[in-house]
């Protein structure tokens, strides 16, 4: 007697139907999760994927139109609105609160990046390695938009400095996108990720920061979360960013930040 196939989406062996594994991904309905893989939109570890094809949701890659889809079992990804006076480790030697606790314990996740003592705002934590290593990687350019409040009143000549470069112990800052929204508050959009970046900046154009806050991590901003709370990412959310750490395809348009201004661009 022949063994029976495994019926429909039914674990063989750690492996599943692909279909099932992306609609539990949210990517769409397991019909529409058909139709993509139908459509020749769906690679398995880089080759395309064809219906009957089964994965292995913890060692198998998943692109869907070039894009990875978080199929691997417990990944999870909070973002964190911070307040001054959490440190950004998983644990701190004075006994200061961290960012890590303010989340749930299990699975463990860790900061991606960091942000100063007295820094608040958006934060992400996760237990992706993988997504982590991109988004913190100079060469994949994700910016980051600073709200800084800041001593005195910078002119026109301090804002250009600003934009343009300053020079900073560990050498010239990269052109940054930088408004003036208050007489005494500034906007920056940076894609580097040194140490106190913002804050030695404003400092050097003569206008030390008095507060801080980050608005912006690529494409991930939220102006409802709350001081101190924290959400899971939404599955778009995780897919844009999987998209902002994609390595540029050949020919492709530069990547936008489509929640810029405009004027400060
Ligand atoms: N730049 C800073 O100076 N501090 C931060 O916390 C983040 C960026």
């Amino acid at each position: 007697m022949t063994a029976e196939p495994p019926s429909d989406g039914a674990p063989s062996g750690g492996r599943e139907r692909l279909q099932k594994v992306l609609a539990r991904a949210g990517i769409g309905s397991r019909r529409v999760c058909e139709d993509l893989i139908d459509e020749g939109r769906v690679t398995v570890n880089g080759t395309v994927a064809t219906l009957g094809d089964r994965v292995d949701p913890a060692v198998d890659a998943v692109d869907v139109d070039g894009v990875r889809v978080g199929i691997a079992p417990g990944l999870v990804y909070y973002l964190l609105n911070k307040v001054a006076g959490t440190v950004t480790t998983a644990a701190d030697t004075h006994g200061r609160p961290t960012v890590v606790e303010v989340v749930p314990p299990e699975p463990r996740v860790f900061p991606v990046g960091r942000l100063d003592l007295e820094t608040e705002g958006l934060l992400l934590l996760t237990n992706d390695g993988e997504l982590a290593h991109r988004l913190t990687h100079p060469s994949f350019g994700v910016d980051k938009e600073y709200v800084a409040q800041v001593e005195g009143r910078p002119g026109r000549g301090a804002v250009r400095r600003l934009r343009e470069g300053v020079d900073l112990d560990d050498g010239p800052t990269a052109p940054a996108r930088v408004s003036l929204v208050a007489p005494d508050v500034l906007k920056l959009t940076i894609h580097e990720g040194r140490n106190r970046q913002v804050r030695r900046m404003c400092e050097a154009v003569g206008h030390p920061v008095v507060r801080l806050v980050r608005t912006r991590i690529g494409p991930l901003r939220d102006t409802r979360l709350s001081p101190g709370e924290w959400r899971e990412l939404t599955q778009d959310e995780v897919r844009a960013l999987e998209r902002a750490v994609r390595p540029e395809e050949p020919g492709a348009a530069p990547r936008t930040d489509p929640g810029a201004d405009p004027a400060d661009r």
